[in-house]
Formats: structure tokens, sequence, C-alpha cells
């Protein structure tokens, strides 16, 4: 069975059992009345997510995340039911805004929750600005939803594209790393990681020799990998993720140019990738708000679930899941279920204290995480925690929010 499939059967299983633990829990007489009172309808949740494409492995595990924090929390959202609205978004951004549109408007979810890809986001982040719409995003770092286009409710529980890039640019000029080029993918997503690495690079005395792209998702490396050969530069920072990040790594190897260049990149590039390349991630730096060795309760127990829960190692998109689904489970608790009360449910998730297996972590005020970043190396099929490359790091800076009152 492939990988995609396991995940999937397991995925199915996992939601038949939660099933079972509702139906059981409402024959019992468990459901809070005042879930009972409001006509005890479901949560709905829209699931907005790439599940084909290079970017389907993502969104099966934030997936899987999101569904592992409900199912600790009893299966349910402040006492009630939850029923899933599942969209495959593709990552095509021409799509992002009907898709979500159709969630919102005609299966009238009461969250949506989504997606991976920043094209995308910008078409999600348009309909939750005009319907009000509870929003949570998983992934997509794009950094206008949490600067410019902020709003009381949409929420992020990843980070901001430069985020985790931006400490790299310092670890880079440490090591000794004078010249870079940078590789990406020619998108939001690419462009504001390469933006936010460099910021920090130049600041600190780097000179970037050549900004090198290729259009997603295109995965044909050849002749830019020809060209960093012949520019020869001390180091090369890229963006890519998922499927085409296994080929890169892959490529990089095969070219001849592991152990020659440095090869840098947010930790992305080799995140949910190690089993795919077989090796030759191997001594990869990289930083990210997450390591898989982080060495706390919450994080050993977190994998464990998760692994048996799957049958499949966890990433960072894994926690980005599990954390969404933390926050809107605290949302619902201030509320004891009832949706309606959408002010109080913000506030109680501005206020919450994410305990997640990345560390625990904060809401800016822009609603973005305020979080670490770890600096981490390949080894052998974990991304190991070396260091921590930044503390707390609020980027963009929530200054560049203008928050609506709410
Ligand atoms: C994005 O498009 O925002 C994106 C996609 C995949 C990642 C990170 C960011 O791993």
């Amino acid at each position: 069975m492939s990988e995609f499939r396991r995940l999937n059967a397991g995925r199915r299983k996992f939601l038949q059992d939660g099933a079972a633990v509702g139906g059981a829990a409402a024959l019992a007489g468990l459901v809070p009345s005042i879930a009972m009172a409001q006509g005890a309808g479901k949560v709905k949740i829209g699931m907005m997510l790439p599940y084909s494409g290079t970017y389907a492995q993502l969104g099966v595990a934030i997936t899987n995340g999101f569904k592992l924090a409900i199912q600790e929390n009893g299966g349910k959202l402040g006492g009630r039911d939850i029923e899933y609205v599942t969209l495959d978004d593709e990552s095509e951004p021409s799509k992002g805004a009907d898709n979500a549109n159709r969630l919102v408007n005609r299966d009238k979810v009461d969250v949506l929750v989504g997606t991976v890809h920043s094209g995308v986001q910008m078409g999600m982040v348009k309909i939750a600005r005009e319907s009000g719409v509870l929003h949570i995003i998983p992934n997509a770092g794009v950094e206008a939803a949490t600067a410019q286009l902020c709003a009381p409710n949409i929420f992020r529980t990843s980070f901001a594209n430069g985020q985790p890039a931006y400490p790299m640019g310092k670890v880079a000029v440490d090591k000794g790393i004078k010249s870079v080029v940078t590789l990406a993918w020619k998108y939001g997503a690419g462009e504001e990681s390469v933006n936010g690495f460099k910021e920090n690079f130049v600041r600190h005395g780097g000179k970037i020799v050549k900004e090198l792209w290729v259009p997603f998702p295109n995965v044909e490396f050849q002749a830019v990998l020809t060209e960093i050969a012949a520019l020869k530069p001390d180091g090369v920072f890229v963006f890519f993720a998922g499927g085409g990040a296994a080929k890169f790594v892959r490529d990089w190897q095969a070219a001849g140019l592991k152990g020659k260049i440095a090869l840098m990149g947010a930790g992305f590039l080799t995140d949910g990738i190690l089993e795919a390349v077989g090796g030759a991630a191997e001594g990869i730096e990289t930083t990210l708000h997450y390591g898989d060795g982080i060495e706390t309760p919450k994080n050993k127990a977190f994998r464990l679930a998760y692994a048996k829960a799957f049958k499949l190692q966890p990433d960072v998109y894994a926690v980005q899941g599990y954390d969404a689904g933390l926050l809107l489970a605290a949302g619902m608790k201030a509320v004891k279920g009832d949706i309606g009360k959408k002010k109080e449910i913000i506030a109680a998730m501005e206020k919450v204290e994410i305990d997640s297996p990345r560390g625990k972590w904060r809401m800016s005020t822009a609603h973005n995480p305020i979080q670490d970043i770890y600096l981490r190396k390949v080894v052998g099929l974990e991304n190991r925690v070396i260091g921590v490359a930044q503390r707390a790091l609020d980027y963009p800076p929530a200054s560049k929010c203008k928050m609506p009152p709410h």
C-alpha cells in the first residue's frame, strides 16, 4: 500500500473510532445541557487543504494532527460533536477564493481551517474577511494574513514565511559563510522566505551573489544546479517543501554538490522527507519552529500518540495541525460550545497558551505565533535540534497589523 493510502486508511479508522465514541456519549446522556439547549447541532469544520499534488502529504499531516488534538479533547469541541467537510484545494491559487466561498456560503461551516499554499491562502483570507467566519491557518505563511490583512477572526498556528528563515541569516554568517545564492519556488512563500533570510544575512555582513527561481511546482532543477556549480558560492539558501523538497535534496546530492557547498533553508527543506530521500539529507542544517527530538514530555507523548494513531512519524505540519485543534478547543471551551459567541471565542484564543509539541507559545497581537526558532541538523531519520537560533521571535513584527477593535 502506498504511504498516502496507508495514511488515509488510518485516518478513516480514526474517524470511525471518533464517531463511535461520540455516539456512545450521546446515548449515555453525556452531552452537556448547553449544547442541548442550542439544538445540539454539530460544529461544522471546513478543512480546506491540499490532498493532491506536491503538498498532499502536508495536507494529510495537518489533518491528522488536528484530529488527534480533537480526539484528545474527547472527540468534541466545547461539548459538541463535530462534522468535518473536507475539500482538496490542489494548491491551486486560482480556485482559492471560490473553494473557500463554497465551504462558507454553501456548506455553512462554522470554522474554516486551511491551508498550506500561500497563494491559495490569499483567497481564503479574502473570504474570511468578507464573511467574518472563524478562520485558522495551520500552515501557509503569507505574511499579509497577519500583517496588512490581519483581522479579529483570522488566526495562524504555524509561522509567517520569513519567520523561520530569518534566524538562518545569522547562523550562516556565524559559520563563516560569506556568499550565498538563493533559490526558491517563485511565489509568495518562496519570495518571503528568501527575504527573511536575506534581511538578516545582509545585516550581519553576508553577500547575496544571485537570486534564482523555479516556477511552482516545477521540480526540474538541472539548469539551476548547473548555474550554482559555476557560481561556487559558500552556501545556497533554498525554499522548497513536500515532494519538491525531497526531489531537490536528491538532485543536489546527485549533482555532486553535497559537501562542497553548504545547503541551507528554513526547515521545510528536510521536514517530512527523510524516509523518502534515503540519506541524501544527512547533515543538512536548517532553522524551524519544530524539531523531532525536542526533549519534553509533551513532544514525546505527542509523537507516540501520533505514531500509534496513524502508523507514521509526525513532522512540523502535523504539529501545526495539532496546535490548530488545541487553539479551537480552547476557544470552544470558553463558550461551552456556543459558536455564536464569537467575541468570547476570539478573546479566549487570543490569550491561551498553547502547550505544543514545539514548546509553549502564544499569539502575537497580529494572531501569529511568537515562538522559538530551533537550529536543527539531519541525523539519520531525525531533524535533530542542536540549538535555539532565536528565542521568542515575533516576525514580521506584530506592529505591521492594525488590528480592528473587537
Ligand atoms: C506556503 O505556501 O506558505 C508554504 C508551503 C509549504 C511550506 C511552507 C510554506 O512548507
